[in-house]
C-alpha cells in the first residue's frame, strides 16, 4: 500500500510515498481503508523526531483518520467491513490502510462527507475529556477556548456552544474571530487588538470564566489565572508560546483554582475506548446535524510536505487534511 515516510527525520525533514506492508488487525483491532488524515501538531513534531509514536505502534505518521472498514480482528464486535468510520490512532495514519482499536473509532453520519470527517476524532476526544473530565464543565458555566479557530477550537466551540454554554474565545485575526462567532462562540476576542482577560472580566461582571480550555501556555498562565471566577478550571493542551512562566500563585490559593494538563495519544484504549462511549452518549448524535467538521484544505496524500509547511503558518481555520489517492 501507499504510505507517507519520513526522509531525514529532523528538522529539515521531507514527506514522501513510498510503498509500505500491508498492516493486519490484532486483537480488538479494525483496519480501516484510509479516506483521509487529519494533520496534526503531533505529526509535525514525530516527523522532526521530537514525539515518537508509542512503543508497538506504526513508526508512519497520522492519528487520526476517516474511511470504511477493511476488515475487523479478533474479538471485534459491532462493526462490520464497509461500515463508514473515523478513528483516533496512536500513529499510522498517513496511509492507504490504518490500524484503530475498535474502541477509538465512531460510526460516520452520512450527513457528513467522509474525507471531512478525518478531522474529526482528535478534536473531539480532546475536547470532550479536556473540559468535561478534567474541566469538570458544568450547566450552565461559562467556558473560554484558545486558539478558537484551530482544529481543536473550531469543533470545541460547536461541541460546547450547543450545549448551552458561554463561549468565550480567543484567535489572532479579526476574520478567525468572525469565524469563530459563526461556530458559536458567544464572544470573540482578537487577542493582537484585546485584552481576553479585560474583556472576560467586563462581560462577567468581575466573576471571571469558569473553564479555560488553553493551548498556548507562556504568559496565558498567569492570565488565565486573573481571568477565571472562584472554583474555575484551567486546563493546557499544549504550551505553544513556552512551557516555562513565572506565576503569582496568590490567585489560585484565593480564587481556590485548579490547574491541569493532559495528553491524549500516551493514553491506554481502555481509557481511549471511555472517552469514546462518553462522545457516543453525549454529543455525537449531534454531529452532522448541529456540529460540523470545519475543514479549511484538504492535500491529495503525495503533498503531505506542502501540507504540513501550509500548517506552521497557522492561517488556517479548522483542519488540514491529507486525502488518499
Ligand atoms: N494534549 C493533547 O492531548 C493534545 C491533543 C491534540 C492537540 N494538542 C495540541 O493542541 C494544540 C492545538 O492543536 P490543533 O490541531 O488545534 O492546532 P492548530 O490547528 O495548528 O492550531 C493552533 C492554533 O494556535 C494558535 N496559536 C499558535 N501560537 C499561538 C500563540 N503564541 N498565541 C496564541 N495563539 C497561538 C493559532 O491561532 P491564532 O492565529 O489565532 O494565533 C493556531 O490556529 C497544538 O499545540 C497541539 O499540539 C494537544
Amino acid at each position: 500500500m501507499k504510505a507517507i515516510q519520513i526522509q531525514a527525520p529532523g528538522a529539515d525533514y521531507r514527506l514522501v510515498v513510498d510503498t509500505v506492508p500491508q498492516p493486519k488487525p490484532g486483537a480488538g483491532q479494525v483496519l480501516i481503508a484510509v479516506a483521509a488524515a487529519g494533520l496534526n501538531n503531533a505529526d509535525l513534531l514525530q516527523a522532526r523526531g521530537l514525539y515518537p509514536p508509542p512503543p508497538g505502534a506504526s513508526p508512519l505518521l497520522g492519528v487520526e483518520v476517516s474511511g470504511t472498514i477493511a476488515a475487523l480482528g479478533e474479538g471485534v464486535t459491532g462493526w462490520k467491513t464497509g461500515d463508514r468510520v473515523c478513528g483516533l490512532l496512536p500513529s499510522g495514519g498517513y496511509a492507504e490502510q490504518a490500524l484503530a482499536d475498535a474502541g477509538s473509532v465512531l460510526a460516520v453520519p452520512g450527513t457528513i462527507d467522509l474525507v471531512e470527517a478525518a478531522g474529526l476524532p482528535e478534536a473531539a476526544f480532546t475536547a470532550w475529556t479536556n473540559v468535561m473530565d478534567t474541566g469538570r464543565l458544568q450547566p450552565g458555566e461559562s467556558l473560554l477556548i484558545h486558539g478558537g479557530t484551530s482544529g481543536i477550537g473550531s469543533l470545541a466551540i460547536q461541541m460546547f456552544a450547543v450545549r448551552g454554554h458561554y463561549i468565550f474565545t480567543t484567535a489572532g485575526s479579526e476574520e478567525k474571530c468572525e469565524a469563530a462567532r459563526r461556530l458559536g462562540a458567544a464572544r470573540a476576542i482578537n487577542y493582537r487588538e484585546e485584552d481576553f482577560v479585560a474583556v472576560v472580566k467586563e462581560e462577567t461582571g468581575g466573576k471571571g470564566v469558569d473553564v479555560i480550555l488553553d493551548m498556548v501556555g507562556g504568559d496565558y498562565v498567569q492570565r488565565n489565572i486573573e481571568a477565571a471566577a472562584a472554583w474555575g478550571r484551567i486546563v493546557n493542551i499544549a504550551y505553544q508560546k513556552s512551557f516555562r512562566a513565572e506565576v503569582n500563585f496568590t490567585p489560585v490559593l484565593t480564587k481556590r483554582l485548579t490547574l491541569a494538563a493532559t495528553t491524549l495519544r500516551g493514553r491506554t484504549p481502555e481509557q481511549k475506548r471511555a472517552i469514546r462511549d462518553a462522545l457516543l452518549r453525549e454529543i455525537w448524535p449531534l454531529f452532522g446535524t448541529r456540529i460540523r467538521p470545519v475543514t479549511d484544505r484538504i492535500f491529495p496524500l503525495e503533498q503531505a510536505s506542502q501540507a504540513h509547511e501550509y500548517m506552521t503558518k497557522t492561517g488556517h481555520i479548522g483542519k488540514i487534511l491529507l486525502q488518499m489517492p
